[in-house]
């Protein structure tokens, strides 16, 4: 059995999905903080499987040992987390004691109760500005621009002393570049609190009306267009990189070990290539300005893939295409729903 932290926010309820379907037992906590309890409903119908959701908070221990304690559990992949990079500017010490804490509570308990496979949520934030474009895993970390990436990077170093000093631990963390897109059913997707920071939720809203006009934030940057280049990952692929993860965390017996995988396709576009490819594959029109740049943004980040294809099996196979139809499929269904 499976334990996901945060199993109903963006990419832990994708997960959840293709677990399910591929035959896992899944177990959920979720606190619902920044996800609503419909999206457990929607993994039912997607999946037709009956799981067990927890209602509780991950920094809480007790809470979290009861789930320990009455159910199998195999290995946990933890999603939980805040992740609103202006809050977490606004409110360091709520995203440092939340994410931190939730992730020191959940090894107290995993080593109580004899659990060794962990696979954790980071990000490509994590490497800041690289000098190295593809960015490999071995590039230099660090020279995080807010708490929420810091938060992600301490965390990384927690996991890896806790697993080089244990002889039974073994930890996969996993870095994610631009996960954008949603379930190809159109029942699950990301919803951002407000207006959106990100960029595919920007046009989605813009595309639905919610928006009147998309910013660009900047077209002087040194990239072919002058818009910043990203790794735009679809969340069904990133979710099947979960999978060949925990396959590969559950086959090896490499016990004290960290393993570090970027998830991405390797493949950069710009803004201005989203919205063109959004235009081309929805039919409709997006309406855009160019604005000042944003603060902290890098002008190119894309992955270096290899070493998940090489240890993992995994690469991803969407496009940038089939992630603008399922996120605007998406947005569609947010509209019929009022949600
Ligand atoms: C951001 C976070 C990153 C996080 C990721 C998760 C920052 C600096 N980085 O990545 O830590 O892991 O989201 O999804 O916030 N853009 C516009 N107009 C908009 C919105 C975005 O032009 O209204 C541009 C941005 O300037 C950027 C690109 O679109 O060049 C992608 O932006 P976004 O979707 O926010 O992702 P990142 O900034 O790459």
């Amino acid at each position: 059995m499976i334990l996901l932290t945060g199993g109903a926010g963006y990419i832990g309820s994708h997960t959840a999905t293709l677990l399910l379907n591929n035959g896992y037992d899944v177990v959920i906590a979720d606190n619902f903080y920044n996800s609503t309890p419909d999206v457990i409903r929607f993994i039912g119908q997607i999946t037709g499987k009956v799981f067990q959701v927890y209602n509780i908070d991950v920094t809480d221990k007790d809470a979290l040992a009861q789930i320990f304690i009455c159910n199998p559990i195999e290995a946990v992949i933890h999603f939980a987390g805040y992740k609103a990079i202006g809050e977490s500017v606004q409110h360091p010490v709520k995203y440092y004691r939340n994410n931190i804490d939730s992730t020191l509570s959940l090894l107290e308990t995993m080593n109580e109760y004899h659990v060794n496979h962990l696979i954790f949520s980071s990000s490509a934030t994590v490497y800041g500005q690289s000098p190295i474009i593809p960015i490999p895993e071995s590039a230099p970390t660090g020279h995080c621009i807010n708490p929420y990436g810091w938060s992600k990077y301490f965390i990384e170093h927690i996991l890896t002393d806790t697993a080089n000093v244990s002889s039974n631990m073994s930890v996969v963390i996993l870095r994610y570049f631009n996960p954008i897109g949603a379930h190809e059913s159109g029942l699950i997707g990301e919803r951002p609190n407000g207006v959106p920071n990100n960029l595919m939720p920007y046009i989605t809203q813009t595309a639905a009306g919610i928006r009147n006009i998309l910013h660009v934030f900047g077209n002087n940057y040194p990239t072919r267009d002058g818009t910043c280049v990203r790794d735009y990952i679809h969340v069904m692929d990133l979710a099947q990189g979960h999978i060949s993860a925990l396959e590969y965390l559950l086959g090896h017996r490499n016990h004290g070990n960290t393993e570090i995988f970027n998830l991405g396709t390797g493949k950069g576009y710009s803004v201005l290539e989203v919205i063109k490819t959004f235009e081309l594959s929805t039919g409709i029109k997006i309406p855009f300005i160019f604005a000042p740049r944003r603060a902290g943004d890098v002008p190119e980040c894309y992955a270096d893939v290899k070493k998940a294809a090489r240890l993992l099996g995994w690469s991803s196979r969407k496009t940038l295409a089939d992630m603008c139809i399922d996120a605007w499929r998406w947005q569609e269904f947010c509209l019929k729903q009022h949600i």
